[in-house]
């Protein structure tokens, strides 16, 4: 099958870790018979030194006639001025809300061979096994008013958490169609106890979970999710959030498989089915991280996770997707580490060789 994709390798380590990711990309292409046409643009840093805005609409014009897009990272010091006029983010926001990407899937997944490698004891991390559904395009982020003033007291600024019924209803659907073919548990997290746009969140889910007999909803309070994805996070299965609530927990959630370079992402513009293809925007959560750019240092890992990620959602390419998830485990169980996930008695590669070995395996 032939597939059109936008690669946007954006700022910082982005290059390389996306450089990895086609490389496996063209090993299973090869493998099993698909033509992946790549076509290169500019986001964010990258974008405002040679095109003025963090994605031009030209960009944004290919992404919607594309069949997926792969993003690396955006950002870094160069452009971190507080009153610049464009930042690179604005990319990153600007894509998410114009090609109605609304469902932003986080798996944290911890991988048994790195349970040394966190921060947390080895038996509360073993197994741990779980995904976030974040809302990607609504509330704080997006919601009106936002804006600053000046009164006679002093400056003002205000951001509204705001949602309708109707972006409430698709996300809520994400997660159980998730959780069906999960555990069967849909965890809804908001803070309904003080929040008005929390109490309808809450108000929707319930409504949602009559579509779904054979999940079980739960819903948590912000806090106490914070504190569950620490205490016991062997107790998540799937959860469905608001887009503020969703950033700050799944920061918190990535420390759990050790490191920022083994997290992937999807950002959907549809409910994911079982063999139906969805547009989506796939990176790694980790950012561009500026320092370690250029050393051949940064993990590809998470970069080549969301590329299974697209082969999954956007391509229906189930087998293909699994081969990717394979491949990586495979190499990982025979101790190939990046610095990130070193530890005592394994072999420390870079990022290329992390990538050359993932695409050999991907592609036998
Ligand atoms: C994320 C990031 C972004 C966000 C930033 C870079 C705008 O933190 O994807 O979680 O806040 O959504
Ligand atoms: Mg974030």
């Amino acid at each position: 099958m032939d597939f059109n994709l936008i690669v946007l390798p954006g700022d910082g380590v982005g290059p390389e870790v996306v450089d990895e990711a086609v490389k496996v990309l063209k090993a299973i292409g090869k493998r099993y018979g698909h033509n992946f046409n790549l076509n290169i643009r500019l986001v964010g840093g990258a974008a405002i030194d040679a095109e003025g805005t963090a994605v031009s609409k030209e960009t944004l014009e290919l992404c919607k006639k594309a069949d997926a897009v792969l993003l690396g990272a955006v950002g870094g010091p160069k452009w971190d001025d507080p009153l610049a006029k464009v930042r690179p983010e604005d990319g990153l926001l600007e894509m998410r809300k114009s090609l109605g990407l609304f469902a932003n899937l986080r798996p944290v997944k911890v991988f048994p061979m790195l349970v040394d490698s966190t921060n947390l004891k080895p038996e509360v991390i073993r197994g741990v096994d779980f995904i976030f559904v974040r809302e990607l395009t609504g509330g704080l982020y997006f919601g009106k008013p936002k804006k600053r003033w000046q009164t006679e007291k002093g400056r003002m600024a205000v951001d509204s958490m705001l949602y309708s019924d109707k972006e409430i209803e698709r996300i809520v659907r994400v997660g159980f169609e998730l959780a069906r073919h999960r555990q069967k548990k849909l965890i809804s997290v908001d803070k309904a106890n003080v929040l008005e746009s929390s109490r309808l969140w809450r108000q929707v889910a319930i409504e949602v979970a009559k579509d779904y007999p054979d999940v079980t909803l739960e819903h948590m309070l912000v806090d106490a999710c914070s504190m569950r994805i620490i205490q016991n996070p062997k107790y998540l299965d799937t959860l469905v959030t608001e887009n503020t609530f969703g950033d700050i927990l799944t920061d918190e959630a990535s420390m759990l498989a050790g490191s920022m370079g083994m997290l992937p992402s999807a950002s959907l513009a549809g409910v994911p089915q079982a063999g139906i293809k969805i547009f989506g925007l796939y990176e790694p959560i980790h950012g561009s991280a500026p320092r370690r750019a250029g050393q051949n240092l940064a993990n590809p890992i998470a970069t080549i996770m969301s590329t299974a990620m697209m082969l999954r959602y956007s391509f229906a390419l189930e087998k293909e997707a699994k081969a990717v998830e394979k491949a990586i485990d495979d190499v990982l169980n025979e101790g190939y580490r990046t610095y990130d996930i070193m530890s005592e008695g394994k072999t420390r590669v870079g990022t290329r060789e992390m990538g050359d070995i993932i695409a050999g395996k991907a592609g036998e």
